[in-house]
């Protein structure tokens, strides 16, 4: 059986940007053909279409990049996370916003006795699906400590204080249902037991979104998480080429200790 982690950048989303790009050059051909050369409308046409073409070209790009048959970048992105998880494997993780797995499938495999909770919601955007995350356990031979649960990360189905360890990665910035991320946050890590560990990885350098990083961690210090560390502009840290560091411009890593 083969695993099928899909891409952040979805099919979907590609299909759209070709459908804008192929769009504006039908725009730009009807203009000249009504206008001819003499209207700008045909002009602005055009450079729209050339402007969605290059999008469309850098998106497919870093789609190859991040791919697990290409690139292979969203497997060191969750090498990176799970490797500052201080945790000795024993108890059961939680991953908020599996997607199609990947994440909780790689702590399964480095964490041979653990087991393994994910949850997403699988809106459209990208595609994934609960099935999805269960055959690409069963490929990697993980099958039987996964576990995978529909839900919204910004209130969780699980109890407070449940589980030993906690791990998202490029989810909380994509969560509509909670405005306030710091609220997302300390959602999450309401589910972890006390003395339990967490590595979230997200694009906290996000200002409009999560304000002064230095506050957002005072916070979470105020409110009883005994150790946190922040590993700022995880992209400069993780190899990966140019054009991708511009893509996750801001991203970092929240780990530590409830
Ligand atoms: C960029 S993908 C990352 C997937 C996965 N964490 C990974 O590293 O491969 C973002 C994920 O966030 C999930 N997501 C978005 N909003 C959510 C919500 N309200 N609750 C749970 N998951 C959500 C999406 O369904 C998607 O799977």
């Amino acid at each position: 059986m083969k695993t099928n982690y899909g891409n952040w950048i979805s099919t979907p989303m590609m299909k759209t940007l070709a459908f804008i790009a192929v769009g504006f050059y039908a725009l730009t051909g009807a203009f000249y053909v009504i206008f001819g050369t003499e209207q700008a409308a045909v002009y602005i046409a055009f450079l729209l279409a050339l402007f969605a073409t290059i999008v469309t070209l850098y998106m497919a790009y870093c789609r190859f990049v991040f791919s697990f048959e290409g690139g292979g970048l969203m497997g060191r992105i969750h090498t990176y996370l799970l490797d500052h998880l201080a945790w000795d494997g024993i108890g059961t993780v939680l991953d908020v916003g599996c997607g199609s797995g990947a994440l909780s499938i790689a702590a399964a495999k480095k964490f041979p006795l653990a087991e393994v909770q994910g949850m997403d919601y699988w809106g459209a955007m990208w595609n994934y699906a609960k099935e999805q995350c269960e055959r690409n356990a069963e490929a990697e031979g993980v099958g039987a400590r996964c576990c995978f649960q529909q839900g919204d990360a910004a209130k969780l189905d699980f109890p407070d204080n449940h589980f030993d360890a906690l791990i998202s990665n490029f989810v909380f910035h994509e969560v509509r249902t909670q405005k306030d991320k710091y609220l997302l946050v300390m959602e999450a890590l309401r589910t972890l037991k006390k003395g339990g560990t967490f590595a979230l990885h997200d694009t906290y350098g996000n200002r409009d979104m999560y304000g002064d990083m230095d506050e957002f961690i005072a916070a979470m210090r105020e409110e009883g998480i005994a150790d946190v560390s922040y590993i700022p502009h995880t992209e400069q840290e993780i190899p990966m080429p140019p054009p991708l560091r511009m893509m996750l411009r801001g991203a970092g890593l929240l780990y530590g200790t409830k």
